[in-house]
């Protein structure tokens, strides 16, 4: 699949809106990831506002491409069913971050994941900016938009890290 090798993470972006239909098309992909007992333990923040937007800088040193992005999107994990799922729940809202970055990428768009859990700081903050309830732990940020620059794909394969049924 292509996309997979094309994929980088952009972190300039031009001044071009990006659709709500794309965006939708984004959040769709999300939401078709796999996940632990298909408990889809996600909700997403769509992050329209410049000055909201702006304020992750705040508290994220790793933030600046909300500077040029066009949208953003939170991933933010749901309280699990039980105790026992919740480790699985990063794991599943890796699996929608991943996908949306993939369906950005198919669209022609520029994306980057920008990691938030677990760190408490990013935690709190995010979770004060897009005023979530207590039960909804953000996961990820990522910056949407159309991309103004265009790093080459690279080739990550590497076969000594392979191991043929047995180390
Ligand atoms: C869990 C995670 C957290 C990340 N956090 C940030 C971040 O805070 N800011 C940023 O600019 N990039 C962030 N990245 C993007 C990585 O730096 C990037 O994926 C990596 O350097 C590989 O480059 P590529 O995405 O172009 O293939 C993060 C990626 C992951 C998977």
């Amino acid at each position: 699949m292509k996309e997979i090798f094309e994929r980088r993470s952009i972190r300039k972006y031009t001044d071009a809106p990006v659709s709500d239909t794309d965006i939708e098309k984004l959040l769709r992909a999300g939401m078709q990831a796999p996940s632990a007992v298909n408990q889809q333990p996600w909700e997403f923040a769509v992050l329209k506002d410049k000055d909201l937007m702006l304020k992750v800088l705040d508290f994220h040193p790793y933030s600046t491409p909300l500077k040029t992005a066009a949208c953003a999107i939170v991933v933010c994990m749901k309280q699990p069913l039980n105790a026992m799922l919740e480790p699985y729940r990063m794991q599943d809202c890796a699996a929608a971050t991943q996908n949306i970055l993939l369906e950005a990428t198919h669209l022609g768009l520029g994306t980057v994941w920008m990691g938030v859990y677990p760190d408490e700081t990013r935690v709190n903050g995010v979770r004060e900016l897009i005023q979530a309830p207590a039960e909804i732990t953000p996961f990820c940020i990522i910056a949407v938009g159309h991309p103004a620059e265009q790093p080459a794909p690279a080739d990550r394969y590497d076969e000594s890290r392979v191991h043929i049924n047995q180390w």
